[in-house]
């Protein structure tokens, strides 16, 4: 919320603060939980209405509709001394009633817009229903797919993730953060959260200086330059020092260096858990830290509320730093609109007319269908004809409803998801036979369902085989040390391939898999993700060719585990990988090369690339260098291809990656027709941090690299003079 000062709104604050006592300025320091934990039980049960009405509440999470909503915020305006509104926040990721593909499908879709409209129904529904907050863009990198979270963010590349940051957040705050339908966005977790090692949640995190700034910080600034009016700590460590007591990042980066004036939060009880982190000797010392390093609000620890009255009273700490956290509380609260009007988001109409509507079904289906990414279509099997006289559908994921939804669903419910075999049902014609059989569970070693499942694969002429991860398999606390799909699905997968049928793989996961057997013996394979409420409507709309596939895969595929971390945007090195070179970057005992790399997608059509012009082999500092390239669609279908933008600077005072995403562009190109696209590369593209963490663009050779994936590419150089 780097905003100009909105002088008045600030006149209005210091006049508020200098009315409050110190218990009130540290009642809007707290956050309650109300209804549903979100976390271990801490909080949970204390008389929130009596702290409401003592003014020793600042907001509640989780408690969700108009009614419920309306009546603490009538204590806090009637009841308190100050009538301070609270403000309402929750969990909304991915959709509020009507859920959208989880965040990875939907940064899978490279489509920047159609993830600004799902943020924007997600708001509408969320403001319907009451609430003025969500916890949300995740806006955590992550290259590590053992970890559960990689499904709530945009994956490994920050570019694309900054964007994807900067759709998010103008999507929920909108272009008036106080209008009705809108709410305050929350970049999380701020910081390096998805480096957490080997994976699993909450451990600790040591990154470089260099990977902080040119890896973590940029999606967070992203959001922050659109606005975002809040951010949120993460449970982890850096380098040792917890995100919640860490000064440097916090207090002397985004507040100081970067003029950062919207509201940290904590996150869930972490404030207290410096303690386990061995970095708070108690829950004093805790407050303490945490306070100086720039968190304003304590997410129901309840250590504000009971340390921060004696730290103050002992003058350990200042009363200046509480009024600075609480300004920004309050700067919040205007800034939503609470102060103009607290129930701005209660109208109970609203509430009725705006969710689960069918625009937002829509909404939800078009951005599903995008975020669908072809994996493997080598027998041309996809489309399908929905003409086709019998299909089997077989697997634990095929008629499953909770699963679609994924992780954090927010109000979400099964009841109104569309099945995988409801939807092609929806789509096949009367006269096709459609045979389900769930052949195995998810998980378990049990296989009696595989013997009638074989049967009914071996009436039909395709098979389409729908397994994978369930939908609570990733998300928060939920990493693994496996990436094989789960349980006995890969038996059952190689049954059916017995019986010589053509399998259409359809993959449901929250993160990537190493699906190697099925990619050398599985016909086709579309990856879907958790596609939310219009599931299975949209895996027909791409299973029968109503739209055809475009995605892109935002976050590599392993080959096997033992690659892990392995993502596109690494630095060289001295002994880049050469196949016939034992002395180079390679393993002995399997492939370097991913399973699936960054950025890769089929389609059902193909799309052949021109080289790349330039109107200039060399520039000068300042100057912008324009290239094309010329995409033709070769094949029977029309479609979309992403078509995407990496350079190398060669030679530099600071090694820099093999290649770098710097742009991306979209182009509906027509079965036969073909589309020129033209990059525009200014000096300040090829900037980097030197040595001495400044930005700078060094002269010298430069590669340019344009195509369909980070690896299928054409390459053209120039100079920078
Ligand atoms: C959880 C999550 C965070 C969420 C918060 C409130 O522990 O880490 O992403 O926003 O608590 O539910």
């Amino acid at each position: 919320m780097n905003k100009s000062k909105n002088t008045d709104m600030e006149k209005k604050i210091n006049n508020l603060l200098r009315k409050m006592t110190i218990e009130e300025k540290i009642g809007q320091l707290c956050q309650f939980v109300v209804d549903r934990s979100t976390g271990p039980e801490v909080g949970k049960n204390c008389d929130v209405a009596d702290k409401i009405r003592k003014g020793k509440a600042g907001s509640i999470l989780n408690v969700t509709g108009v009614k419920n909503i309306r009546k603490y915020q009538e204590i806090a305006v009637k009841e308190s001394r100050l009538g301070i509104p609270l403000i309402f926040g929750f969990d909304v990721i991915h959709g509020y009633k009507t859920i959208f593909p989880v965040p990875l499908a939907m940064a899978s879709s490279w489509d920047l817009e159609a993830i600004e409209k799902a943020s924007r129904v997600a708001a509408i529904e969320a403001s319907a229903a009451g609430l003025d907050w969500t916890f949300t863009p995740m806006v955590d990198i992550a290259r590590d797919p053992r970890w559960g979270r990689i499904v709530e963010g945009a994956g490994e590349d920050p570019h694309l993730g900054s964007l994807i940051a900067k759709a998010q957040v103008k999507g929920f705050q909108g272009d008036k953060l106080d209008s009705p339908d809108c709410v305050m966005a929350c970049a999380k977790h701020y910081i390096a959260y998805g480096a957490v090692r080997a994976g699993k949640d909450y451990d600790n995190v040591d990154v470089s200086e260099r990977e902080l700034n040119e890896v973590y910080l940029p999606p967070f600034k992203a959001a922050l330059d659109a606005g975002a009016g809040s951010l949120m700590a993460a449970f982890n460590d850096v380098n040792g020092i917890p995100m919640h007591g860490n000064r440097k990042l916090i207090r002397e980066l985004l507040f100081k260096k970067l003029k950062y004036d919207g509201l940290i939060v904590s996150d869930w009880n972490a404030i207290d858990e410096m303690i386990p982190h061995g970095y708070a000797e108690n829950r004093n010392h805790a407050a303490l830290l945490s306070l100086n390093a720039g968190v304003d609000m304590d997410m129901v620890s309840g250590i504000y509320e009971s340390e921060l009255p004696g730290l103050v009273k002992e003058g350990k700490i200042p009363v200046a730093l509480i009024n600075e956290a609480v300004k920004r509380v309050l700067r919040a609260k205007f800034r939503v609109g609470l102060f103009d009007n607290p129930f701005i988001h209660c109208n109970e109409d609203r509430e009725k007319l705006n969710i689960l509507s069918k625009y937002h079904r829509e909404s939800t289906r078009d951005v599903a269908r995008k975020s669908m990414v072809l994996l493997k279509n080598e027998s041309h099997h996809l489309p399908l004809k929905n003409t086709l006289k019998t299909i089997a559908i077989i697997g634990p994921l095929a008629d499953s409803k909770l699963d679609m939804l994924g992780s954090w669903y927010a109000e979400g419910e099964a009841k109104d998801v569309v099945t995988i075999l409801e939807g092609i049902k929806n789509a096949v014609s009367p006269s096709t036979q459609v045979l389900y059989s769930e052949g195995c569970k998810i998980e378990g070693d049990n296989t009696d369902g595989f013997i009638p499942a074989i049967k009914i694969a071996s009436k039909a002429d395709i098979i389409i085989a729908v397994l994978g991860e369930a939908g609570g398999m990733s998300g928060e606390a939920h990493s693994r040390g496996s990436l094989a799909i789960p349980g006995r699905q890969n038996e059952l997968l190689a049954e059916l391939k017995k019986t010589g049928k053509p399998i259409v793989l359809v993959l449901c996961n929250g993160r990537p898999l190493t699906i190697n057997w099925a990619k050398n013996n599985i016909d086709a394979i579309l990856e879907i993700w958790f596609p939310g409420t219009e599931a299975g409507n949209a895996v027909a709309d791409v299973l029968f060719g109503k739209y055809n596939p475009s995605g892109k895969l935002p976050v590599t595929f392993p080959y096997s585990l033992g690659q892990i971390p392995i993502y596109h945007y690494h630095r060289k090195s001295g002994r880049p990988f050469q196949a016939e070179n034992p002395y180079s970057i390679k393993y002995i005992d399997m492939p370097s090369e991913p399973l699936y790399p960054f950025g890769y997608g089929l389609s059902y059509t193909i799309f052949e690339y021109s080289d790349i012009i330039l109107n200039s082999d060399k520039i000068t500092m300042g100057e912008t260098l324009k290239t094309s390239i010329t995409v033709v669609n070769t094949g029977p279908y029309n479609g979309r291809e992403t078509v995407q933008l990496y350079l190398e600077d060669v030679a530099a005072s600071v090694a820099q990656p093999v290649k770098k995403l710097i742009g991306f562009k979209q182009v509906d190109i027509k079965s036969r027709e073909s589309e020129t696209v033209e990059f525009s590369i200014k000096t300040t593209d090829m900037a980097f941090l030197n040595e001495h963490m400044k930005l700078v663009t060094e002269k010298g050779l430069f590669r340019l690299y344009i195509g369909t994936n980070s690896e299928n590419l054409k390459e053209a150089t120039f100079m920078l003079m």
